[in-house]
């Protein structure tokens, strides 16, 4: 796929899904277009690991057709691991490579990678040169705002990105040393959306399809990115684009387990389907006790009969916000 064309399709759908290490693999990527997300990136892979083929780091990298477009996001410091992970990247048939530079995780940055690059200019733009120079594929990278309050400098990551020819920049909101503390700075987003070269996605605390739409008008920023707000809420794709909230549960619980039984053994889709049907029920009435329930229940036939039901009550009721609660403070970007 042309760089323009990559382009193309975030226009025609901005509202992309971010990349969630152990939630966003192949199974959920595929559910998560069903339900109308754009562009999708597996979750980080260490170019490391996969240049001494772990079978592991390959299973990762896997997708199905119907995601594309879908890029492999990789992570590493060292330049013939990210060559050699580039090209394996381009010869699975990906659309695009996505470097993380947002990895706040301190195994990570310890190595140089992630987040860490984004204090060391020179050698960012040596790793962006390494991938751009390996593959006819487009690359995109995904940054924080920088490295700590005093060293916000994504702006200039922007620079740089452009010069090497990458296609867009996606920023989490944070900077390395927040973590998940405190609120995507949105402002910021707007600023360095408005001087950057290269296209801008937007990324941090898109609970709802209003605040979704809201920052794709107010910030100038060509798409944005959604991940936490999906596993409350999922349609809320559907809902950013304009489409009505589907309310059918059952229909909905269906298409996961489908998914799910593509892919994992009958023990993996039993612990799948709690965490997300735990997760779907944040902000319905009861929620603190089906969940409480839910992890007790050893029998796969009446867990299924004890979440359809549960949610079956629900259908006609509103989700209350619980975007206030704390909900997956860590994370790889
Ligand atoms: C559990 C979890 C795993 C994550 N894994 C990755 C990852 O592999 N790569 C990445 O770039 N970002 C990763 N992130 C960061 C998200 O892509 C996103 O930037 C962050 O969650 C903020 O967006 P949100 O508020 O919409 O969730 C992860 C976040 C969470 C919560």
């Amino acid at each position: 796929m042309t760089p323009e064309k990559l382009l193309d399709s975030v226009k025609e759908n901005p509202f992309l899904l971010a990349p969630m290490a152990g939630i966003t693999d192949c199974a959920f990527r595929s559910f998560m277009r069903e339900l109308g997300c754009g562009v999708v990136v597996t979750e980080l892979v260490s170019a490391t690991g996969l240049r001494f083929s772990s079978e592991k780091t390959k299973k990762l990298m896997e997708f199905d057709e119907v995601q594309h477009p879908v890029g492999i996001q990789i992570f590493g410091e060292d330049q013939e691991s990210l060559d050699y992970a580039a090209r394996a990247i381009e010869q699975m048939g990906a659309d695009f490579v996505d470097l993380n530079f947002g990895c706040p995780v301190p195994k990570v940055v310890k190595r140089g990678a992630g987040a860490a690059l984004l204090r060391d200019l020179v050698a960012l733009r040596q790793v962006l040169r390494v991938v751009k120079g390996a593959v006819s594929i487009p690359v995109t990278i995904k940054v924080r705002t920088g490295w700590d309050e005093g060293q916000r400098n994504a702006d200039q990551v922007a620079q740089v990105a452009a010069d090497e020819g990458i296609t867009w920049m996606a920023i989490h909101g944070r900077t390395r040393a927040q973590g998940y503390s405190g609120l995507a700075d949105w402002k910021y987003i707007a600023q360095v959306a408005a001087s950057s070269p290269i296209p801008i996605i937007g990324n941090g605390d898109l609970t709802s399809a209003e605040k979704a739409q809201r920052a794709l008008k107010d910030s100038g920023v060509l798409g944005v990115m959604i991940g936490r707000g999906c596993l409350k809420n999922p349609w809320i794709f559907r809902q950013c684009r304009g489409q009505d909230r589907d309310r059918n549960f059952s229909a909905l619980l269906e298409r996961l387990l489908f998914h799910l039984e593509k892919r994992y053994d009958e023990r993996l889709v039993f612990l799948q389907v709690k965490k997300f049907a735990a997760w779907y029920s944040a902000g319905y009435p009861d929620s603190a006790h089906f969940r409480r329930q839910l992890f007790e229940i050893k029998d796969r036939e009446f867990l299924k009969a004890e979440i359809f039901a549960f949610f079956q009550k629900m259908e006609s009721l509103p989700q209350a916000d619980t975007s206030s609660e704390p909900f997956l403070m860590g994370g790889h970007g």
